[in-house]
């Protein structure tokens, strides 16, 4: 079976993916400089799977450690390419760090493809590229829109120079996958989202919250133009998110694509509301959320999901998971770090 390259493989949307290659039969080899994840995550891997991929704790950017991978794994079929540093706040304060780091790893990756003739990579991409959508459900034709912190900016350029490199090299074939809102975690409660410190997003924060580790949850807005006036996203489950990976390297490997650059949206189809996602939580596992309305959070887009029916028809795929199933697993997993502690 083909060996695939997936950078980033400790992390959260990683790790998912990689147990879903081994369970396909796939040879993994994950490139991670554990700059935002832990070295026990290739024990849950081991675990959940039965396997142990290979690890090499190097950085992405860095050409000299990426060249000599390449050529000790000398059979990498494909690369899923999702390190990346992805704090939107972050990026705003660190701007040149962002960049340097989410654009030089492409283009290293890029680089090496050519010399040791990789020709296919999956990128990690995000509904962030939308901005606010003028037409919802959104689809892959809508508009690209400005940029709204240079983490998005990534993004959006990454996905221009992958196309530059594929129109120019027409052996390179690409996806790009744009991500919705992913949540929960393994069934088994084994891998799941480490965030570092006080989390960003909303669903980390939500279960540390219900688990005593965060006093309250503060909800950003309810002021908004929709039905209850607090944002609306498209929270698709990780190992749903994760599956999709590996649909999309067998579809590039078996060269099925009409276009050597391909992207999909990830994400249900449906919009969920801050307060929706809340009161569904604790419905589902019977524990409080406590928490108050501020102000709204800057940057923030007010709705958007996804038209997902381009993936559902072209790859086959369809986010299976429940939002109830979904927000378990993430509670599961707080247990499960909590019994760790
Ligand atoms: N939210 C809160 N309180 C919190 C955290 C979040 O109310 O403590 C709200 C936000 O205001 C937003 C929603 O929950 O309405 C989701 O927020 P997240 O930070 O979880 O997710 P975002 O949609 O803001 O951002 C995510 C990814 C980004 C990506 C973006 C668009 O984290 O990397 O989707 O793709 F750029």
């Amino acid at each position: 079976m083909a060996r695939i390259l997936v950078t980033g493989g400790m992390g959260y949307i990683g790790s998912h993916t990689v147990v879903e290659l081994l369970n396909s039969g796939y040879d993994v080899v994950i490139v991670d400089n554990l700059s935002n994840s832990r070295v026990e995550v290739l024990q849950g891997i081991g675990q959940i799977t039965g396997k142990h991929p290979d690890f090499e704790n190097v950085d992405c950017t860095d050409y000299n450690e990426m060249s000599n991978i390449f050529a000790k794994y000398s059979d990498i079929q494909a690369i899923i390419h999702f390190a990346a540093s992805k704090a939107v706040g972050e990026s705003v304060e660190k701007p040149v760090m962002y960049y340097r780091n989410n654009i030089d790893s492409l283009l290293t990756l890029l680089e090496l493809m050519k010399v040791h003739k990789v020709e296919n990579i999956v990128f990690s991409s995000s509904c962030t590229v939308y901005g606010q959508p003028d037409i919802l459900p959104v689809d892959e034709s809508a508009p690209i829109k400005p940029a709204l912190s240079p983490y998005g900016n990534t993004k959006q350029i990454n996905e221009e120079i992958i196309r530059d490199a594929a129109y120019a090299d027409k052996n390179i074939h690409a996806v790009l996958l744009r991500y919705f809102n992913p949540i929960g975690a393994h069934p088994s409660a084994l891998i799941g989202e480490l965030p570092n410190g006080i989390p960003n997003n909303l669903l980390p924060y939500v279960t540390q919250t219900a688990a005593g580790l965060r006093q309250k949850l503060r909800i950003f807005g309810d002021d908004y133009n929709t039905p209850d006036g607090s944002c609306i996203r498209d929270y698709i489950y990780v190992v749903d998110l994760a599956k999709a990976h590996v649909i999309a390297v067998q579809r590039m490997l078996e060269r099925k694509a009409e276009t050597n650059v391909e992207v999909f949206n990830l994400g249900t189809g449906r919009g969920l509301s801050v307060l929706e996602i809340v009161e569904t939580f604790k419905k589902v596992t019977g524990v409080d959320v406590p928490y108050e309305i501020v102000a709204r959070r800057e940057g923030d887009i007010e709705q958007v999901w996804a038209d997902p029916r381009k993936a559902n028809a072209v790859l086959g795929w369809k986010a299976q998971a429940t939002v109830e199933e979904t927000l378990l697993s993430a509670w599961r997993w707080q247990e499960h770090l909590a019994q760790q502690a």
